[in-house]
């Protein structure tokens, strides 16, 4: 089965395609190609993502970008399409002016780039398509949801809706040492497991127990059981490393001081707060130690110029990375003792922090815990992880098809 993954929920445009089959009763996938388009610089100018910016910019890209996938995958679709039956052809414009949510002008980017499409009145051998339904930027998701039925319908292709941070936590189970095209299961974690998400819109735990204890199947449930009750851990980076004066995206750049910092013994002269480490629950905040890195920065300047040294940028970075990673560390060890986990699995772009994915080694193997991190291409925002998950999925009854109906 050929599943075709649409990520629009944030500033990342991504697409996916992979395939799936059975084998001796569990699920093996291999990746087609998967392909994303970020517009982490745009936003940049605004030190964080812009939702109407995000929506114009994905309606502009989300058209080419699935041209170039379908070209990049042309001889495996072909081979694929050969053992199916013909496809049925649409007229593009014909179909495009029956469609309303492309002719009501709240999509004009997408429609725009739609007009000339010729390209997907030739049906590929997809057999479903996966879209991210959520959380994330409303008008953002928008442009995913309504491309996916637009062509959903136009290719007589069910549309599945995939939870973005189910897509992180599966996503995180996939091998990563895997070049495209190779066969492989995902990773069997041991359950219940906990799931730690970072990124730049949430930070949660979620425990996650498997009602089949395969992964043949979609009986993966979800609890969350602690989250952040202000800023998100990747906001808390970017807003951090915006009062350092560092660009937007800010985790990477705080990263790479930090590290600097770690390699020529630099340490900060302020001590940041650590929120809610000793709280009797899950739950984090973020939003005081963003407010003590300004406060830092404040005093600095004060004393210095208006300018804040290198040795001063290097030192808060590490510092605020520690901060960070002390609290992490202090409720995944609670959540260990206190739930009897059995695996670690951790996902968001935050998770591609170096610091952090050591720390989070360090955890698993002081309690001998399996550790699942997702490989570094799969960290971030993509649409493997949203093409993974509605592949698992089994067509309901009920379920949201193409055309914005419930399958009966
Ligand atoms: O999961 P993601 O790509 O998008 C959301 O769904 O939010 O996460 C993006 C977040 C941003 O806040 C970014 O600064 C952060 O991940 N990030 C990092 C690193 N790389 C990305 N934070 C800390 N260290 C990194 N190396
Ligand atoms: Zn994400």
């Amino acid at each position: 089965m050929i599943t075709l993954g649409i990520e629009t929920s944030c500033d990342e445009t991504a697409l996916a395609l992979i395939e799936s089959r059975e084998v001796n009763g569990k699920t093996e996938y291999r990746v087609i190609n998967s392909l994303v388009h970020s517009q982490a610089k745009l936003h940049s100018a605004y030190g964080g993502v812009y939702p109407n910016l995000a929506k114009r910019e994905h309606a502009k890209n989300i058209v080419p970008l699935l041209h170039k996938l379908l070209i990049d995958s042309k001889d495996i679709l072909e081979n694929i399409n050969q053992q199916k039956n013909k496809p049925t052809h649409k007229d593009l414009n014909e179909f495009m002016s029956t469609c309303s949510a492309i002719n009501s002008g709240q999509n004009i980017e997408l429609w725009q780039s739609l007009k000339d499409a010729k390209f997907l009145e030739q049906r590929p051998p997809i057999d479903r398509i996966a879209v991210t339904e959520g959380p994330g930027l409303e008008p953002a998701l928008w442009v995913g949801i309504v491309f996916a039925r637009f062509i959903g319908t136009m290719w007589d292709c069910p549309v599945i809706p995939v939870n973005h941070m189910e897509g992180h936590i599966i996503g995180s189970l996939l091998p990563s040492d895997k070049p495209y095209g190779v066969w492989q299961g995902l990773y069997e974690a041991k359950m219940p497991s906990i799931a730690l998400l970072i990124s730049g819109g949430h930070t949660e735990l979620v425990l996650v127990k498997n009602h089949q204890n395969t992964h043949t199947n979609r009986n993966f449930s979800y609890t969350i059981i602690g989250q952040t009750r202000d800023d998100a851990v990747g906001e808390a980076f970017d807003k951090a490393a915006r009062v350092m004066g560092l660009p937007y995206p800010g985790g990477p750049h705080i990263s790479m001081l930090a590290e600097q910092a770690r390699k020529e013994n630099i340490n900060s002269n302020v001590t940041l707060p650590r929120p809610m480490i000793n709280s009797n629950d899950f739950d984090f905040s973020f939003s005081g130690l963003k407010t003590a890195v300004l406060y830092a920065v404040r005093d600095a300047t004060k004393n210095n110029n208006s300018t804040l040294s290198d040795d001063f940028k290097k030192g808060l970075a590490r510092e605020f990375e520690e901060a960070v990673g002390d609290v992490i560390q202090s409720k995944l060890s609670k959540v260990i003792s206190e739930k009897h986990v059995q695996s670690i699995i951790v996902g968001g772009g935050v998770s591609a922090n170096n610091y952090l994915r050591e720390l989070l080694k360090q955890i698993a193997d002081k309690n001998n815990l399996p550790l699942y991190l997702p490989s570094r291409h799969i960290s971030g925002d993509n649409a493997l992880m949203i093409a993974i998950v509605g592949s698992m999925k089994e067509l309901h009854k009920g379920e949201i098809v193409a055309d914005g109906t419930k399958r009966i």
